[in-house]
């Protein structure tokens, strides 16, 4: 049989225009911001693959939503339309919408962590971890080794080692321990999943010591594709099925919905415990507005009744991950060293291994993200040392074992055209990789430091050594 490609489940209704940069304004641009990607304008980006966070392309549903804004302070109507949505999708009991992931995170954590006590998870991410830690917490991370792996292909490698959770369990006892906080499609090992064999054995084991698990839903839905697509058993299933049984073997969760949900501003926090809840309900009031709104206005929270149900759309989610897997082919193809098997939501291009002339204290992946943005406008994140910060006990800088960047792709916004255009900049920089210099840091915030700190290169006057002698594809 033969294969066929996939294709976008939509066509475009309207454009947002590009501004076209030169390589000198580029190299001006990011000298002024500082090195970090974060510090540009948007302005002076031409494809932006920083975050697929908030920057998902709304339907023309959801645009008509908008108009239905009911904006009562209390009880709009878009509210119950999202709790309706919420239980129909991800099944949990109680909703308290929040105005993005981390406003629920915080909730969470204030609600559930005691000081001195852990969070286990498979994998920080880090405004999660940051609210733990606030809450007087620590994250130990009991993620299986292949995560740490770049080149490991096994299909699921953003598993919990089993293994690992019960010494965890063991040595700091259940009582020490807060919560279990499950990711999802885990965006710091490159958008790896977790299979469904591996929530059920996580859940029995929690069960047995009573510690509750509150799931990252974040990308959860585009983790349910990957069951679907890859353990054995699960491809006759629909997306919603395999999710609503993913969420049921939790105990709440926290979701930004500017990923997975297709907007640009909300999230969640979703309890099953009533007791649990009426407190979060209390306190959402404190921190990001009433109950029934939490942040959003009532057209917000519209938009992301209808993007939730979106979401779980198989030819959606096929064209989403498939644009994804596009470009880690031509990537793969052209032996740049990428975290394998692509992910979902980007690509995680593995710095250290890109850069090898630089030393990890140089922040090599800090490095290749400004040397892409000069090449081709092109906008990426560092994922790497920068991103992990310091350990909160001991000050020192933490080198996690993947110094990755990630191109990520925003949902239904660029054309594969776009997707050419990044690899072939990417493949161009591979070739003269020896030309990119490392950055020292020279301002550095307190919390989550990749958002705003500055650096400079450690020699000379850009992160290229010398100016290339050929011409390059300015877009
Ligand atoms: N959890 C995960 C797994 C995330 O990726 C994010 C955000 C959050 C929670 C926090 O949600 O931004 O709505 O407050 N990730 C963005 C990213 C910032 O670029 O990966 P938020």
């Amino acid at each position: 049989m033969i294969r066929r490609s996939w294709a976008e489940p939509f066509k475009i209704k309207m454009v947002e225009h590009l501004r076209m940069t030169t390589r000198a304004e580029r190299e001006s641009a990011i000298r002024e911001a500082g090195y970090n990607t974060f510090l540009l304008r948007s302005e002076d980006v031409y494809i932006d693959l920083l975050t697929d966070s908030g920057t998902s392309a709304m339907s023309d549903r959801q645009w008509a939503g908008m108009m239905l804004g009911d904006e009562a302070y209390a009880g709009s109507a878009n509210y119950y339309r999202l709790e309706r949505a919420v239980r129909d999708v991800y099944g949990y009991k109680h909703l308290i919408p929040t105005h993005q992931g981390r406003g629920a995170e915080h909730l969470l954590s204030r609600l559930c962590i005691k000081p001195g006590q852990v969070v286990l998870g498979n994998m920080y991410f880090t405004t999660t971890r940051a609210h733990q830690e606030l809450a007087g917490g620590r994250f130990v991370d009991v993620i299986c080794d292949e995560a740490n792996d770049p080149d490991d292909l096994s299909p699921f490698k953003g598993n919990v080692d089993i293994k690992k959770l019960a010494n965890a369990i063991e040595s700091y006892g259940a009582g020490r321990i807060a919560y279990f906080c499950l990711q999802c499609n885990v965006n710091m090992a490159g958008g790896q999943p977790i299979s469904l064999a591996n929530v059920r054995a996580v859940r029995e084991i929690c069960q047995r010591h009573d510690i509750p698990i509150y799931l990252d839903a974040t990308r959860a839905v585009e983790n349910a594709y990957f069951i679907k697509m890859r353990e054995p058993g699960q491809s006759d299933r629909s997306i919603e099925d395999i999710l609503l049984e993913i969420c049921s073997l939790t105990d709440g969760c926290t979701c930004s919905a500017k990923k997975d949900a297709l907007v640009n501003i909300g999230g969640f926090l979703c309890l099953n415990d009533d007791a649990l809840a009426e407190e979060a309900r209390n306190q959402v009031v404190l921190f990001e507005g009433l109950h029934t709104y939490g942040g959003l206005a009532g057209r917000d929270m519209e938009a992301m009744a209808i993007g939730i149900r979106e979401s779980v759309q198989i030819d959606h989610i096929r064209a989403r991950i498939g644009q994804v897997e596009y470009l880690g082919n031509l990537l793969i193809k052209a032996g740049v060293p990428i975290v394998r098997p692509v992910g979902g939501h980007g690509i995680f291009i593995d710095a250290a291994r890109f850069l090898p002339h630089l030393p990890r204290d140089q922040f090599p992946a800090q490095s290749l993200t400004c040397a892409l943005y000069i090449d081709s406008g092109v906008r990426a994140m560092e994922r790497g040392a920068v991103s992990a910060g310091r350990d909160p006990d001991t000050g020192e800088n933490i080198f996690p074992e993947l110094e990755l960047i990630r191109l990520t792709i925003p949902r239904r916004v660029y054309t594969q055209a776009h997707m050419d255009v990044t690899a072939e900049s990417v493949i161009d920089l591979r070739d003269r990789a020896e030309e990119v210099v490392g950055l020292r840091m020279t301002s550095e915030p307190r919390y989550l430091r990749f958002f705003q700190a500055r650096f400079e290169p450690v020699e000379g006057q850009s992160v290229f050594r010398r100016m290339p002698a050929r011409a390059t594809v300015s877009p």
